[in-house]
């Protein structure tokens, strides 16, 4: 039977850039999408920005536009990444839309008419200044545990300790400096607890992962508490239908969000809106999201749907993070990649085949190990798949004019890769893509097995075996075209072009079965070429490089505190330590770069050489005030291509940054190109 069903991701906020991190999520829903589709469903996969909220707001001030103009401009980057990607949503939409607003509005209203909404008064930090609340992270000032400065929030970052905002000692706004004060404002809470017993049954009831119910269990022991839903002025949101002022907090109508991107894609396509939210409808509706918004999907959503008369989501798939390298991305370590970084060097289709090889049905963490990434597709697609075609592919264009032989020669081999169908399809439909992956990878070394017992290569030399060699490379072509139509929701682009290849109509998955024979075939190209290590250097040097760029942007300005000592960093070997070389340099030359607010360019004499670096020194040294002196560079550093040029090392200063920064120099007597010890 053919099912209906709405698909959704996680919207990302629309005040940062797509990282891979994001991409685990949207290649795992476009995997299980484009499966669905494959099969025949009827599915849809929409998603939008998330584009309410504080932080929001505040970026768009800080870079003197509306917040209008920054979400439009992210928008369209993100769309770009998703695209890029071949993250195929059906329709990409915004939460700040006029259907948002209308859903949220109605979802509100009718949860309030139902008596699920109380307001009372509570006091909160606020910046008399800048007039408005803080949220907790533009709060900051010392931990009132280990009194380490700079804390931002509710958490110290320092000694791990948590605690009240207010509890902070001589807090600042990070947004204007000014010293906060506790006000007094009323607010609307939305009754979580009314909720209590469908919520059990609801979340007990397969809808959710077992994993992720245990978890819930532990939430509803501690209680279901009240749920602030509404922010003061200003604010960049919908302002509440009977509360003049007041905001819906930007995780009020962030879900509601999926439903109007539905609605403005029903409204384009004819598809019916109103059949999907029904209470009693049999279509589908699953989200997939990471683990850390699972409360808010979990529990207030199907909450807020319930007292709407909504109907609820059947599935909620939630996931793991991602990890690069085996830790958190760090942007220090070059791990932070961002989806254009990734894009700018290596193929999306590598990362999509390598998320699929490690994802699982579970919320575990998932790794990209960057040697790993590497060598698995080396082996797995260009070794193993497009080896296949590119063995048998020559010598029917060559000897059979393009035209593969009338019939299966080893018609039980050729059954033996169909008859997994039906269990890669339950892999895929159970999200267990890396088993699937895995099933897949065991075919394709059947297949290359099978061309090397049968060398075609060496028949082709011998007299009279014209018969068997075009037989060997038809049930090769045939073995390689069940392969990539179990790998097309992996690998879209590289399957339409094996389609091309093969002379064929869009695979799918009911097809997969009849074999092409005495069918003409097309030039092969190669579909996918080897990962080289200069690519993922590339990749890690660019990650390193967003760090300037991120950090140019302070949301606060206030004035620095010098008790902030950064902790002392992981132990190193002597030998670690002895591969630095550290000489002596005279500054010959320094001066601005066009375009770059923190940058200045550097000519340094290093007695052997002179080397350009790009030194993030701006703010604390004016560029003529630097030439003719000595500082201390590391001259062995791989060269970095920046946005302005070629940076050849870096030069040694201490501080914290901007103009709190101080270039080491050697002591009177030293002369450039000394070795540093
Ligand atoms: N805007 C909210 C979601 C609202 S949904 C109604 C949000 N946005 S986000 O941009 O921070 O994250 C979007 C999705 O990406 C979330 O599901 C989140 O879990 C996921 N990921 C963000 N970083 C991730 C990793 N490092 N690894 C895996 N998934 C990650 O949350
Ligand atoms: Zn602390």
């Amino acid at each position: 039977m053919q099912r209906k069903i709405l698909v959704t991701s996680a919207l990302p906020y629309a005040n940062g850039s797509i990282h891979l991190g994001h991409l685990v999520e949207y290649i795992q829903t476009d995997i299980w999408v484009r499966f669905q589709k494959m099969r025949g469903h009827e599915c849809h996969y929409v998603c939008a920005d998330d584009a309410h909220g504080t932080p929001i707001m505040l970026r768009a001030q800080n870079e003197g536009i509306t917040p209008e103009q920054l979400i439009a401009d992210v928008n369209a980057e993100h769309q770009a990444d998703f695209n890029d990607f071949s993250i195929a949503f059906d329709n990409f939409h915004t939460t700040h839309s006029d259907e948002n607003k209308a859903l949220a509005s109605h979802i509100y209203l009718a949860n309030r008419d139902a008596g699920h909404i109380e307001t009372r008064t509570i006091s909160q930090a606020y910046d008399p200044e800048k007039e408005m609340f803080l949220p907790d992270r533009f709060i900051k000032g010392e931990c009132p545990k280990c009194g380490a400065a700079d804390q931002y929030g509710d958490n110290c970052e320092a000694c791990g300790a948590t605690y009240d905002s207010t509890d902070l000692i001589n807090p600042v706004s990070a947004v204007s400096g000014a010293t906060p004060v506790t006000k007094e404002s009323e607010h609307y809470f939305f009754k979580l607890g009314h909720f209590e017993e469908s919520l059990k049954a609801w979340t007990r009831a397969g809808h959710i992962q077992s994993e992720v119910s245990h978890k819930l269990d532990e939430w509803f022991e501690g209680g279901l508490r009240d749920w602030d839903i509404s922010r003061d002025a200003p604010y960049f949101g919908f302002e509440i239908p009977d509360a003049p002022n007041k905001f819906f907090y930007v995780w009020l109508d962030a879900p509601i969000g999926y439903l109007a991107s539905f609605k403005n894609y029903c409204d384009r396509t004819g598809v019916d809106f109103d059949a999907f939210m029904k209470p009693d409808t049999t279509t589908e509706m699953v989200h997939f999201i990471g683990k850390d918004i699972i409360y808010f999907h979990a529990l207030f959503w199907p909450a807020m749907l319930e007292g709407a008369g909504f109907r609820l989501p059947n599935n909620i798939f939630a996931h793991g993070f991602l990890t690069v390298d085996g830790k958190k991305m760090s942007k220090s370590r070059g791990t932070f990649i961002k989806a254009r970084t990734y894009l700018d060097h290596l193929n999306p289709e590598y990362l999509r085949y390598y998320f699929a090889a490690k994802l699982g049905s579970g919320i575990d963490d998932i790794d990209l190990n960057l040697e790993d990434f590497q060598s698995r597709i080396n082996s797995d697609l260009v070794g193993k798949v497009v080896n296949i075609a590119s063995r048998c592919a020559g010598f029917i264009k060559k000897r059979y004019e393009g035209k593969l032989a009338n019939t299966l020669s080893e018609p039980a081999l050729f059954e033996e890769f169909v008859a997994q169908s039906d269990a890669i399809a339950a892999r895929y439909e159970n999200r267990e893509f890396g088993q699937g992956m895995r099933d897949i990878m065991a075919l394709a070394d059947k297949a290359n097995q099978y061309i090397d017992d049968k060398k075609p290569w060496a028949l082709a030399k011998e007299e009279g075996k014209e018969q068997e060699v075009h037989d060997i490379c038809t049930m090769g072509i045939n073995l390689f075209r069940v392969l990539v139509a179990y790998l097309k929701p992996v690998l879209p682009e590289t399957v339409i072009q094996a389609e091309a290849f093969l002379n064929i109509e869009p695979l799918t998955w009911p097809d997969i079965g009849t074999p092409l024979l005495s069918h003409d075939i097309n030039k092969f190209k190669p579909l996918m070429t080897r990962i080289e290590s200069d690519k993922i250097e590339a990749i890690q040097a660019a990650s390193k490089d967003t760090l300037a760029e991120t950090k140019s942007k302070p949301v606060q300005s206030t004035a620095s505190i010098d008790k902030n000592i950064p902790p002392i960093a992981d132990e190193i070997s002597f030998d670690d330590f002895a591969k630095i070389d550290l000489r002596v340099a005279k500054i010959i030359n320094a001066e601005h770069v066009d375009g770059a607010d923190k940058l200045l360019k550097l000519t340094l004499d290093i007695g052997l050489a002179q080397r350009q670096v790009f030194a993030g020194i701006k703010s604390a040294y004016a560029p003529e005030s630097l030439i003719g002196k000595q500082t201390v560079m590391v001259a062995n550093l791989a060269p970095r291509k920046m946005r302005f040029g070629l940076s050849e090392g870096m030069v040694l200063a201490a501080g914290p940054g901007g103009e709190d920064l101080f270039i080491l120099q050697p002591d009177k007597g030293a002369k450039a190109g000394m070795k540093v010890k």
